[in-house]
């Protein structure tokens, strides 16, 4: 056994992200406990895990109690997006953990300053922003409080490159992080396009994925601007900004679609029909190329 495998990590939320981050941490050596209150998430977790992870069923263990996190080295919280239920798992945590244990959350973007506030011991407590599917991204938001002791962010910087990450520090506490701040911008003026009558979802997206998408994959987008010319964009900004979409609510065509019960794939509807059997299969294709790019850049 290597040392890895004597690391315990606790899960807290054994949904999409929690399975995915659990997945990833076994197969480098970690044991895992999930902890779930639902009796369905932790049966369906369970039945996920096994199913892809069979050589890995003795370093699995599923748990509704927040005690089963004693003992772990690192706990990773991926529970529902709801500050004040976040919140009262780390009090809890904090009365079951060692005091060198390292908890983090698996927030979208909330202020981790926030998360921390009832924390008696925040100067262990981080953000850890995985992107989904978190066990094929290699990218991981890592997000200090002020609280946070360099040793920590160290740390979980290097336990994630050891499973095989990319960790990035995001030095300042500010909601959304990176990339969700870059994502949701995008997103924004994707459906203000699409409001607009500009052009339909597909096209959109074929633009997002051909034109830009395939060369963000090589150059961010700052680079891009430098091999573009900082003068051209200059020059852009001036027209373009103040006829970009900068509303401070929801998109109307997206508390349509949420008020309609069209969530997604989730629901079979979002912006496209996902109950068709060709997209059902493409979602399966989608985790392959992604598994394939990431090969082919080298990130793992
Ligand atoms: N889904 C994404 O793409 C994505 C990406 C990055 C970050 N996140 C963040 O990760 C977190 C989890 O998201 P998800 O998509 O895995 O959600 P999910 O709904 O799939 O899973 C959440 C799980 O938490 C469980 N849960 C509810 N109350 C709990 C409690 N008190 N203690 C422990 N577990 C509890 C639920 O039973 C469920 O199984 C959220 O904060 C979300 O914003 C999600």
């Amino acid at each position: 056994m290597t040392q890895t495998a004597t690391r315990k990590l606790a899960v807290i939320g054994a949904g999409n992200m929690g399975n995915a981050i659990a997945s990833l941490f076994v197969s480098h050596g970690w044991l895992a406990v999930l902890i779930d209150p639902s009796d369905t998430a932790r049966e369906s977790s369970r039945e996920r895990l096994l199913a892809a992870l069979p050589q890995s069923a003795s370093q699995l263990v599923w748990e509704a109690d927040l005690q089963a996190a004693a003992g772990a080295t690192l706990v990773i919280e991926a529970a529902p997006e709801i500050p004040a239920l976040k919140k009262e798992i780390f009090t809890q945590l904090e009365a079951v953990c060692a005091r060198d244990a390292v908890i983090a959350t698996n927030t979208s973007g909330i202020s981790i300053n926030q998360l921390s506030a009832p924390l008696t011991h925040p100067e262990r407590f981080l953000g850890t922003h995985f992107f989904t599917p978190a066990d094929v991204i290699p990218l991981v938001e890592v997000i200090a409080c002020d609280h946070t002791l360099a040793e920590h962010s160290e740390y979980v910087m290097s336990v994630l490159r050891e499973v095989g990450k990319l960790p990035v520090l995001v030095r300042k506490d500010i909601p959304g992080f990176i990339g969700n701040r870059l994502q949701h911008a995008l997103a924004r003026e994707a459906m203000s396009l699409l409001e607009k009558g500009v052009a339909s979802a597909e096209d959109i997206d074929t633009v997002a994925k051909w034109a830009l998408g395939i060369r963000l994959a090589i150059t961010g987008p700052l680079e891009q601007r430098d091999i573009n010319g900082l003068d051209v964009h200059h020059a852009i900004t001036e027209y373009l900004y103040p006829d970009l979409e900068s509303r401070q609510t929801p998109s109307q065509v997206l508390s349509d679609k949420v008020q309609q019960g069209h969530f997604g794939v989730k629901s079979g509807k979002g912006f496209y029909d996902w109950d068709t059997p060709e997209r059902k299969a493409s979602l399966q294709e989608k985790d392959a190329t992604l598994r394939q790019l990431v090969k082919l850049l080298g990130q793992r």
